[in-house]
């Protein structure tokens, strides 16, 4: 028995993606800008299977797990699937596992690394089941990023390490004169999302600030971008600070309004927000589509993440990458 596998990690958009000029294919209103979350995985397997028609399973290992998929993200996996075998002239029907090294009811969202993980794992059987192999074996990360987009825009982020820059078609890689991130995902809250980001990005436009929207991202990320490659980090903050909240403000300004943040998520910022003010530092601060908190530290920062975690830990869940993965104190 034949099995083709993948594995994908998932990424955090510091200049965020919100808005698309082609909502069926995901092309987006504006360039974003992501750092890679290696630690956060998805992993997919694939398996030729008798029938009439391609089936998805929840994988099951030690590593790998914890997953749950609604019918209709199996039927938006699936669609993309077919999608991605029609492109490589795959035959045939498959049945198609994937897990999570993360937990999936803590709210982390992890289509990114499940896209990603699939267009790799079907890149892998497209290698030896595809129609034209000559083809095939020319196609690059970039290529795969921009497939990649189809099923999940955010997804074509995750095929670079640490830092991937989206425009158009699909993500590039960025050097950036940085060391390696140490990550914490701070959960509040593990509730289904009400609104979906797909309907978040419809539902922006709707918005007064969405005028303006694709000229403040696109200024940011050029300033972002300033601030990085010169490690001018407390711009950095207030930079990636003012985009997470730019996004918050176009969901409470759509019309209907909707928003994510809860009680707890104003705590964990209030936190935040409060080291800054005192000690002029701390880590990089932002929110996705949801009410759990990201946090970005330098390496020297370990111990100032150890102190959050702790403060943290009565009411949140805070998962973070292993801290073996990033050296203590090296800048
Ligand atoms: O890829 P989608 O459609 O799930 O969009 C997600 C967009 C945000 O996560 C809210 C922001 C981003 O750039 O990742």
């Amino acid at each position: 028995m034949s099995l083709w596998q993948a594995e994908a990690p998932s990424n955090i958009a510091l200049i965020k993606y919100m808005g698309k000029t082609d909502p069926q294919s995901h092309l987006p209103a504006n360039a974003s800008l992501s750092y890679t979350l290696d630690h956060l995985v998805t992993r997919v397997e694939i398996e030729a299977v008798d029938g009439d028609h391609d089936r998805w399973s929840p994988l099951a290992s030690e590593e790998f797990g914890a997953l749950e998929l609604s019918a209709m993200g199996q039927e938006k996996f699936l669609r993309f699937f077919a999608q991605a075998k029609k492109e490589f002239g795959i035959e045939g029907h498959h049945l198609v596992r994937s897990g999570n090294n993360f937990p999936s009811d803590c709210g982390l969202a992890s289509s990114a690394s499940s896209f990603a993980a699939l267009t790799l794992a079907t890149y892998e059987l497209a290698k030896e089941c595809g129609g034209d192999r000559q083809a095939i074996d020319s196609w690059t990360r970039e290529d795969l990023s921009a497939l990649s987009r189809k099923g999940s825009g955010s997804s074509c982020r995750s095929f670079f390490s640490p830092w991937a820059l989206w425009r158009g078609e699909g993500a590039r890689p960025l050097e950036l004169p940085l060391p390696k991130l140490f990550h914490q995902a701070v959960v509040v809250s593990s509730a289904v999302k009400l609104v979906s980001s797909r309907e978040a990005h419809g539902r922006v436009t709707s918005s007064e600030l969405f005028n303006g929207r694709v000229e403040r991202a696109e200024r940011r990320l050029a300033q972002l971008l300033s601030a990085l490659e010169t490690s001018n980090w407390a711009e950095a903050h207030e930079l990636v600070w003012s985009e997470f909240w730019d996004m918050q403000a176009l969901f409470e300004t759509s019309k209907p309004a909707f928003g994510y943040l809860s009680a707890n998520s104003l705590k964990v910022i209030e936190l935040l927000r409060e080291i800054w003010v005192q000690t002029k530092d701390g880590p990089l601060v932002t929110m996705d589509a949801g009410p759990n908190v990201h946090l970005l530290y330098r390496p020297d920062q370990i111990k100032l993440a150890e102190r959050i975690r702790d403060e943290l830990s009565s009411f949140a869940q805070v998962i973070e990458a292993p801290l073996g993965s990033v050296p203590r104190g090296s800048k």
